[in-house]
């Protein structure tokens, strides 16, 4: 384990470029191998979970060469995967796992997929009871955790009501409805991160969306396409994040993903005083992308209802840390997913948080925080190995008083390899 000592800054500002998107890395890779021919990933995200997902793809036949910053792929049709000799090990990744288990519950051979210890903890029943209705034979272990276990079945297609907004458990669904001769819908509470939508679109594949419900006709192939990928909003986060704290100091980053489904953290910075500005948009690829900046003022304390938690549920640790540095009490409810993920994110921020100095409380599902700006005070952190709460505690070591020890940063490499150089060359002490 690689700790790291956060020392204070009296601001950040520049220009960063943020690593590719981790969610259209994936799905950019998966849709690939199952296109008919070879096509190239420009600017794809070479960082441990995708990493992870093509080394998965190879094992199931598929050849995935790394040229600089591109992968080239020669994809195999979408019937064209084999048997892999092996277990498929998806590390610490929850999308690579569930949309693969998609893909998989769809072929003539059986699989088991298998992950680290974070993953292993994670729920995969709200994948493996719809992929069962529709013809799957697919197990997780007691529990309904990982390893999971998949052999051939027969998919057809399904209209599905799924109890929580999950872009992993549509984007699963959807890619194995592929496998079905007819047509599998899926709708959601409120609609999640819409990347697979896109990229079907963009690759001739018979999507529709209705509000917030999604089908897709199966059995049809496709020609792979060139994909380039933006550079990702989440990533991004961090830094905004870091210049929020810092009143007037501004941050510039070129050629930034602004998906709606996505850009939550943005809005609510807005409402907090931040000044957002994007310029250059342009649309790649089915995405829209453009160049992000931000200038950090006084915040203001924000309430955030469930509506909008799925476009910012990967930045609410963040949207925490700059709620304790913010005038007022800021809620934020229907946030139980959050639970979920690499860790419980609820309960590890609050802790965390606590242990510098600030006010929070967690219920079931939400978190409320006592603004006290200028009050954070470096302290012994810990990450629980999650990539989010290790960067979101270096950026709250910036604008703590005194050092900020972190247990365990080596988990940053899973979304953000270089991603404490790249905050240091920033900052101003
Ligand atoms: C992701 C979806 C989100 C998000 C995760 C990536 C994706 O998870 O938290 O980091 O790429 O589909 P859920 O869809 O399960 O909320």
């Amino acid at each position: 384990m690689k700790k790291a000592v956060i020392r204070p800054a009296r601001g950040i500002s520049g220009k960063v470029n943020i690593p590719p998107d981790k969610s259209i890395s994936h799905r950019a890779a998966i849709f690939a191998s199952l296109g008919r021919g070879r096509s190239v990933i420009s600017n794809f995200l070479f960082a441990e979970d995708c990493v992870n997902t093509v080394k998965a793809l190879r094992q199931l036949g598929v050849k995935a060469e790394v040229s600089g910053r591109d992968l080239i792929v020669e994809g195999r049709g979408l019937k064209g995967l084999s048997a892999p000799e092996e277990e498929l090990y998806f590390g610490n990744s929850g999308t690579g796992m569930r949309l693969m288990a998609g893909v998989l519950a769809g072929q003539s051979f059986s699989s088991v997929l298998t992950g680290d210890e974070s993953l292993s903890r994670r729920p995969m029943e709200r994948i493996t009871i719809p992929l069962g209705k529709m013809g799957a034979d697919i197990a997780p272990s007691e529990g309904g955790t990982p390893p999971i276990n998949i052999r051939p079945g027969n998919i057809k297609g399904a209209d599905y009501e799924s109890p929580v907004a999950s872009a992993q458990v549509k984007s699963c669904l959807l890619l194995a409805g592929l496998y079905s001769g007819d047509t599998t819908s899926v709708t959601e509470p409120f609609r999640s991160r819409d990347h697979t939508e896109r990229m079907m679109r963009h690759l001739g594949i018979p999507v529709k969306v209705e509000g917030r419900k999604v089908s897709v006709t199966g059995g049809a192939e496709w020609d792979a396409r060139d994909i380039q990928v933006p550079g990702d909003l989440s990533s991004a986060a961090f830094f905004t994040a870091a210049c929020a704290l810092f009143p007037g100091r501004s941050i510039y980053m070129p050629g930034v993903n602004r998906n709606p489904t996505r850009d939550g953290f943005l809005s609510v910075l807005a409402r907090m005083g931040c000044d957002i500005k994007w310029e250059k948009l342009r649309l790649v690829c089915g995405e829209e992308q453009g160049d992000l900046s931000i200038t950090g003022s006084e915040l203001r304390a924000v309430t955030l209802g469930p509506d909008e938690v799925p476009a910012i549920i990967d930045e609410l640790p963040l949207l925490a840390l700059l709620a304790t540095q913010s005038e007022g009490v800021s809620r934020i409810t229907g946030a139980g997913e959050l639970r979920k993920k690499e860790t419980d994110r609820l309960s590890a921020v609050a802790a965390e948080l606590k242990k510098m100095g600030q006010e929070l409380r967690e219920g079931p599902d939400w978190l409320e925080v006592t603004g006290n700006p200028g009050g954070l005070k470096g302290a012994s952190v810990r990450s629980y190995g999650d990539h989010r709460m290790a960067m979101m505690l270096a950026v709250a070591g910036l604008k703590a008083e005194g050092e900020t020890l972190i247990d365990d940063v080596s988990c940053i490499d899973t979304s953000f390899p270089g991603f404490l150089e790249l905050l240091e060359g920033l900052v101003e002490r």
